[in-house]
C-alpha cells in the first residue's frame, strides 16, 4: 500500500502563514464535486490541493484570481468556498471549461429542460451540415451520423451561448466507453484505439451513437455531487494572455498553476475538442500556451510585473509549480521563479516553498524508482497598505 505523505504544519506568523496540515494523497474523485469532472484536462490540479490553498490563503468574500485557470479547478473551489472569482486562460477549451464551472445550471432539472428545449433546433440544424468540410483526421473518430449530430449540437450550443452544455458535450466526445460519442479512443488525449478494439471483433463499438441520451447521462453525472453555491458572488472569465490582463479591480489573492508543469502540449492534447471549438491549427495555439523554458520564464517575468498592479498590498501569490526537482538551465525552477519575482521584478517577498513528495507507488508509470514532487511557491506583494491607500 502507498504510504501517505505527511504534511508538516508550519507555524503561522506575520511573515509565514501556516499551511494546512492535510492529506492530499489518494484520489479526490469520490469526494470532490462532480462538476470538476465535466470534461478532462491534462495538467489539471488536484481539487483537494486547490481547496486547501484557497482556505489557507484567502478569506470568505475575497476576490481570488487564477490567471492560468485551465479546467477551472481553482476557480470552482474558490467559488464553492464563498470567494468572488476572476479566471483567465488563453486556450479556448480551458476558458470554456472554466466558464462552464463558474456558470453552471442552477439545478439538474434546469439542465435537462434545456436539452429538451434545444433538441428540436439541433435536429433542424443537421440538415445544414456538410461533412465534406470536416477534415479526415476528425472524421475518423466518428460514425457519420454521430458526427453530424455532434456538429449540429455544437453549432446550436455556441449560437445559444450554452457554455456549460457545450463543455458537457466535449466531455463525452471521445473514449471507448458506451456513454461517449467516438469510436474507441482514449479519453484525455485523442488517440483511436483500433488495435486494442479491432472493428471485426468489436463491431458494436463502431455503430451509430445517439447524442441526446448520452448528453443527458453526462449532465446527470455532473450534477451527482454539487455543493451549495452562492450565485450572487462575482465570477468573471477571460480568454487572454495572462500578462496582458488588467482586471477592473484589484484582487486579494492569486492562486494558480502556470503552464510549465510537465512540459505539456495543452493544445495538441486537446486537439479534437479544440477543433469543435473552431481551432483547426493546434500547433499555432501551442506556440502560445505551451511555452518552453525561455518563453515560460519571460512570461512569468511579465506576469509578475502585471500582477504587482493587480494584487493588493501584503496579499499572497500562490504558484503551484509542479516538479521542483526538475532542473532548468540555471538551477531549480521554484528558486528561479522566486528570484524573478523578488529580485528581477522586485516588490515581492518569498514567503515559503512547500513540496509534496509523491511516493513511487502513486506514480502513473510503475516500476520507476524514486519519487516525484509538487512544489508550491508562496510570494507576497510587499507594497505597504499605507502607501497604496495614500
Ligand atoms: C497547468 S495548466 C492549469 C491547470 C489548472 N490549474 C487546472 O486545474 O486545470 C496551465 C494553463 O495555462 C494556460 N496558459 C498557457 N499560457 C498562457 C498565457 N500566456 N496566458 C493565459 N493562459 C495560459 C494553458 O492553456 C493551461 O491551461
Amino acid at each position: 500500500m502507498a504510504s501517505s505523505p505527511t504534511f508538516p504544519t508550519i507555524e503561522a506568523s506575520a511573515h509565514r502563514p501556516a499551511l494546512l496540515t492535510c492529506n492530499w494523497s489518494g484520489s479526490a474523485l469520490k469526494i470532490e464535486t462532480t462538476l470538476h469532472q465535466l470534461s478532462p484536462y491534462i495538467g489539471k490540479l488536484k481539487s483537494s490541493i486547490a481547496g486547501s490553498l484557497i482556505s489557507q490563503f484567502t478569506q470568505v468574500g475575497d476576490v481570488v484570481y487564477d490567471p492560468f485557470s485551465g479546467s477551472g479547478t481553482v476557480a470552482l473551489e474558490a467559488w464553492a468556498a464563498g470567494r468572488n472569482v476572476l479566471a483567465n486562460d488563453l486556450s479556448p477549451y480551458a476558458a470554456l471549461l472554466t466558464r462552464a464551472k463558474l456558470f453552471p445550471y442552477r439545478s439538474l432539472e434546469d439542465a435537462l429542460n434545456d436539452i429538451e428545449r434545444l433538441s428540436g433546433e439541433a435536429d433542424q440544424e443537421q440538415g445544414d451540415i456538410d461533412l465534406r468540410s470536416v477534415p479526415a483526421w476528425v472524421r475518423q473518430f466518428f460514425h457519420t451520423e454521430t458526427l453530424r449530430e455532434t456538429l449540429a449540437w455544437t453549432r446550436v450550443l455556441k449560437r445559444r451561448r450554452r457554455w456549460f452544455m457545450l463543455a458537457a458535450l466535449l466531455g463525452i466526445l471521445h473514449h471507448q466507453r458506451p456513454g461517449f460519442l467516438s469510436f474507441p479512443s482514449s479519453h484525455t488525449v485523442p488517440y483511436l484505439r483500433v488495435k486494442a478494439f479491432p472493428r471485426a471483433k468489436f463491431p458494436d463499438l463502431y455503430e451509430y451513437r445517439s447524442l441526446r441520451d448520452r448528453l443527458e447521462a453526462k449532465v446527470k453525472r455532473a450534477f451527482r455531487r454539487v455543493p451549495e453555491l452562492d450565485f450572487n458572488l462575482d465570477r468573471r472569465c477571460f480568454l487572454k494572455s495572462a500578462h496582458l490582463l488588467t482586471p477592473e479591480a484589484t484582487v486579494d489573492a492569486i492562486v494558480t498553476s502556470p503552464p510549465y508543469m510537465r512540459q505539456l502540449d495543452y493544445a495538441r492534447d486537446n486537439r479534437l475538442r479544440l477543433w469543435f471549438l473552431g481551432i483547426d491549427d493546434h500547433r499555432s495555439l501551442d506556440r502560445k500556451i505551451s511555452p518552453r523554458e525561455d518563453a515560460f520564464l519571460k512570461l512569468m517575468r511579465q506576469c509578475f510585473i502585471k500582477w504587482k498592479t493587480i494584487l493588493r498590498p501584503q496579499k499572497y501569490c500562490v504558484l503551484v509549480i509542479g516538479d521542483a526537482s526538475r532542473q532548468v538551465e540555471d538551477g531549480n525552477l521554484p528558486e528561479i521563479i522566486s528570484r524573478i519575482a523578488t529580485h528581477e521584478v522586485g516588490g515581492y517577498s518569498h514567503v515559503h516553498d512547500y513540496t509534496e513528495t509523491i511516493p513511487n507507488e502513486r506514480r502513473v508509470r510503475r516500476g520507476l524508482t524514486g519519487s516525484t514532487s509538487e512544489t508550491i511557491v508562496i510570494l507576497r506583494n510587499n507594497a505597504s497598505r499605507a502607501k497604496s491607500t495614500a
